[in-house]
């Protein structure tokens, strides 16, 4: 039997056995702390030579990098650790010498790190972001199976398009073509007349030759389907999903989010109401001709580039006091205090510089933006912006979104679809929209967008046999934690991604 660095507390002053790896160590005459690795957590397990024999002591010094090591010790409180708790070790047992591991604490570039995504996993941020996303499919799981929804899988392999045949992968099935399925929905659908209240979770696929941050070509998707939904419903549903996901997460990950440095001010805000707009409103938002609660949003995006030159000014001066300071002779702990400091403050800039780059292209997108495209990345930046939670976009351009979505009436220009943009640049996370229910608009919509008729009938079968309204949408697990970790690019977001231009590891 041996114990896990999570269960230290409940261990305090008694001996464990632990086994794991060392992520880092370091050595004095009388002394190895050696930061400790389980799985479950962190842990600094000091090796003193006094209590551990000249031999032992010797052992723990050939100790590497990424070594698999098992200690026995005693557990301490001590406030100052990571998690609270300090090992002395007692025994040292090596199960195996790591030689030269490639991802050392010093910084790499990020091709290096995912090329080396298998060894990269191992180290402490993304040990953090894999805890959250386990987390977070904890709470999606949670919410719909307490609120009497049914789990589906949805066929991976599929004959046809649900979200427009233009990202398609096409694969070899027995020698006709088929395609690796880029939603469950149509699925879904069917399931949802049977079961009433679905939820499908798996792979989906896209071949969109898009090297973006928030594009993947292989993704989970978690889509709900609901029978005798309206839109409306559906915006409840996503809204209160979202937030019971976030909260879960909140609660459950506090020291996760910590070793990010995730500040959660803005995910704390999902308590209130999401704000719900049409999207001409938001297209007038965005172009800044309709303000919110006072904000305009091209204003706001001055205000920004205004703060980030600031910003840029400020930590430029900070970095000549700290090295005139250096210049002027300081003692070793205390430069490298300071040079830390510097390159601190130079990744600031490099961010704000970014910004200071970027925000003129948004402003200018943002003015000009025309009405009935669909929005880019910078435009839901931009438009999101304005408001303090994530925000619900209805009643979209029919030209712009795909033949399912329900017309709204009177007015067959827009369907009924929405998305959830969510805040601080990360955009669109969830799509979805209630389904047409008018057999002849489906068929004419089939044809409109190009699409074989065949390959839908047994999709329309649900509209010839005891047809109601029915909605439902989806939400990229990936988009999600990027979001919540606050991460640059979703490609930290999965173990092990699939994007354009990435297949290995
Ligand atoms: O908006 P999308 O394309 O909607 C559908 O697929 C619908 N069938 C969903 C439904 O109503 N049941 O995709 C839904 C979500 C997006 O909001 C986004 O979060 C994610 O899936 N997504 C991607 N995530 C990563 N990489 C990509 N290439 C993605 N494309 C969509
Ligand atoms: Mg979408």
């Amino acid at each position: 039997m041996h114990q896990y660095i999570q269960d230290f507390s409940k261990y305090d002053g008694q001996e464990v056995t632990v086994k794991g790896w060392v992520a880092n160590s370091r050595s004095s005459k009388t002394n190895i702390f050696v930061v400790f690795r389980d799985g479950t957590g962190f842990a600094q397990c000091v090796v003193n030579l006094d209590q551990v024999g000249e031999a032992q002591f010797e052992t723990a010094k050939r100790l590497t990098q990424e070594s698999s090591v098992i200690f026995t010790g005693l557990i301490n409180k001590d406030d100052r650790q990571i998690g609270g708790y300090e090992l002395s070790v007692k025994t040292i047992e090596v199960v195996h010498l790591s030689k030269d591991f490639p991802i050392s604490p010093k910084e790499h570039g990020i091709t290096f790190l995912e090329d080396r995504r298998h060894l990269w996993l191992r180290s402490k941020r993304q040990w953090a972001i894999m805890r959250v996303r386990n987390q977070i499919i904890m709470g999606i799981h949670d919410f719909f199976q307490s609120n009497g929804f049914v789990q589906m899988d949805s066929p991976i392999f599929t004959g046809s398009a649900c979200e427009g045949t233009t990202d398609l992968f096409e694969t070899d099935f027995f020698g006709k073509p088929a395609y690796l399925a880029q939603s469950g929905q149509l699925y879904g659908e069917a399931m949802a007349m049977a079961m009433g209240k679905i939820y499908t979770f798996g792979p989906t696929f896209r071949a969109e030759k898009s090297k973006t941050s928030r594009h993947l070509s292989e993704f989970w998707m978690i889509e709900p389907e609901m029978a005798y939904y309206t839109n409306e419903m559906n915006m409840d549903l996503i809204e209160n999903f979202v937030r019971h996901v976030i909260l879960s997460v909140l609660e459950k990950c506090k020291s996760e989010l910590e070793m990010l440095g995730r500040d959660t001010t803005s995910l704390e805000k999902v308590t209130g109401a999401f704000p719900r707009v049409s999207y001409t409103d938001s297209v007038k938002i965005l172009r800044g001709e309709m303000e919110v609660n006072g904000k305009n949003a091209i204003t706001v995006q001055e205000e920004d580039l205004q703060t980030a030159k600031d910003k840029v000014a400020a930590c430029k001066t900070k970095i000549a006091e700290n090295e005139k300071i250096i210049k002027g002779g300081v003692k070793k702990g205390k430069r490298n205090y300071l040079q830390s400091q510097i390159d601190k403050l130079k990744g600031e800039i490099k961010k704000a510089e970014e910004q200071i780059r970027n925000i003129p292209q948004w402003i200018e997108s943002a003015k000009n933006f025309t009405d009935g495209e669909d929005f880019g990345g910078s435009d839901e930046t931009v438009l999101t912006r304005v408001f303090d939670a994530p925000v619900l976009v209805y009643n979209w351009p029919t030209k712009i979104k795909a033949f399912y979505m329900k017309e709204v009436d009177g007015h067959p220009e827009f369907v009924k679809g929405v998305d959830l943009l969510a805040p601080e640049g990360y955009g669109e996370i969830v799509g979805g929209s209630e389904r047409e229910t008018d057999i002849n608009i489906l068929l004419k919509k089939i044809e409109e967008h190009e699409l074989d008729e065949a390959d839908f009938s047994w999709y329309l079968d649900l509209r010839r046999y005891g047809s109601v309204p029915h909605s439902g949408f989806g939400l990229g697990l990936a988009r999600m934690v990027r979001w919540i970790c606050k991460l640059d690019h979703i490609r930290e977001a999965v173990p092990f991604p699939r994007r354009f231009g990435r297949l290995f590891p």
